[in-house]
């Protein structure tokens, strides 16, 4: 056990939170989002995405919000761009990081992307190039790293492929997605082991999607390992578009509850998140997913 004593969050909510909302969310929705999400603490924060509007119509207004947030000092903005033109467009948006996102599964990589694995990489290759030479970071999230909704479970040498295809390309550091929230425990430290042949231990993150309530077990399991880095998603937004019944990340609010019960810190005011959620929910029209936010919320109604 070498558990980390400080913990960095990625709150993916604005993008992976709602990408797949089917009601219209108003880029000032969104705007107002990630400058909640400053104010509770967090210090980097998954904008949106520059991806095709007829694969995801929600965002769509990439430019809109990028455009239209008051950055902090301190605060990473990253965005998700799958090729060049995606990066073209995002670059004028001036994100601190890029994200080009593989998969494990090559179903999944055909259904998301609509190209193999290999392809995907020589797609990602140019684009990494191009960040780096403009002086942004590059991340890679690869996703389906223990379970696939087309293929079923994925081995974890297949997450070592990835991971060394992202390494040998110049990605700085990669995600291990459970896209589908099916992993336990053992198979997500065997997906981290497979990663951490390419990557060190500061480069790998975990993102862990909450459908069979196993991503807080999960989120442990990879702390034992060193793994300091997860995603999260405020309030329990989301779902990925091409991972039907997939339900949100894990909440960022239960994730901030479990490192700090743990003596772990994050730099976060889990109250100020909780009203970050309680907003984004509130504009959505429904109860937040976080049980923390939640027992929380009872707790100031008594
Ligand atoms: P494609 O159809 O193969 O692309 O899509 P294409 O190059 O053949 O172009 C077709 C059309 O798309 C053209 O427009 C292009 O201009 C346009 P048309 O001439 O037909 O009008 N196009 C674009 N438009 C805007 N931005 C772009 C772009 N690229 C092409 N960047 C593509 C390939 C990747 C674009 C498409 O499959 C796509 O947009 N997929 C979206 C996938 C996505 O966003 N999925 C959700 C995010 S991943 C995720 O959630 C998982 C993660 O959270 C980790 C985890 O949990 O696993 C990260
Ligand atoms: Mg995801």
């Amino acid at each position: 056990m070498k558990l980390p004593s400080r913990v960095q969050l990625i709150d993916v909510g604005p993008r992976d939170g709602l990408q797949n909302e089917k009601q219209p969310v108003p880029a000032a929705t969104k705007v107002e989002l990630v400058r909640r999400l400053q104010a509770a603490g967090l210090r980097e924060i998954e904008v949106t995405s520059y991806v095709s509007p007829k694969w995801v119509p929600q965002m769509a207004d990439n430019h809109d919000v990028m455009s239209s947030i008051q950055r902090q000092s301190g605060v990473r903005y990253s965005v998700l761009t799958p090729n060049l033109k995606g990066f073209e467009a995002a670059v004028q948006d001036k994100p601190d990081e890029i994200v080009v996102f593989g998969a494990a599964s090559e179903a999944f990589s055909q259904k998301n992307i609509n190209c193999s694995i290999a392809e995907s990489i020589e797609r990602f290759a140019p684009v990494v190039e191009a960040a780096l030479a403009a002086g942004i970071r590059v991340r890679g999230a690869m996703s389906c790293t223990v379970g696939c909704p087309y293929e079923g479970e994925i081995a974890p040498e297949r997450v070592g492929y990835l991971a060394g295809l992202m390494a040998d390309i110049g990605v700085q550091r990669v995600d291990v997605a459970d896209t589908i929230g099916v992993g336990t425990p053992r198979k997500v430290q065997a997906a981290i082991e497979m990663t951490l042949k390419h990557y060190g231990i500061d480069a790998v993150s975990g993102h862990f999607h909450d459908t069979y309530g196993q991503a807080l077990s999960n989120t442990l399991a990879a702390l034992e390992m060193g793994v300091w880095n997860f995603q999260s998603s405020v309030a329990g937004l989301g779902g990925c578009p091409y991972a039907k019944g997939a339900t949100g990340n894990v909440a960022t609010e239960d994730v901030v509850y479990l490192l700090h019960g743990m003596g772990i810190e994050t730099g976060i005011d889990l109250d100020a998140l909780v009203d970050a959620g309680v907003y984004i929910s509130e504009q959505l029209g429904r109860p937040t997913g976080s049980r923390v936010a939640r027992a929380l919320l009872a707790k100031r109604v008594g």
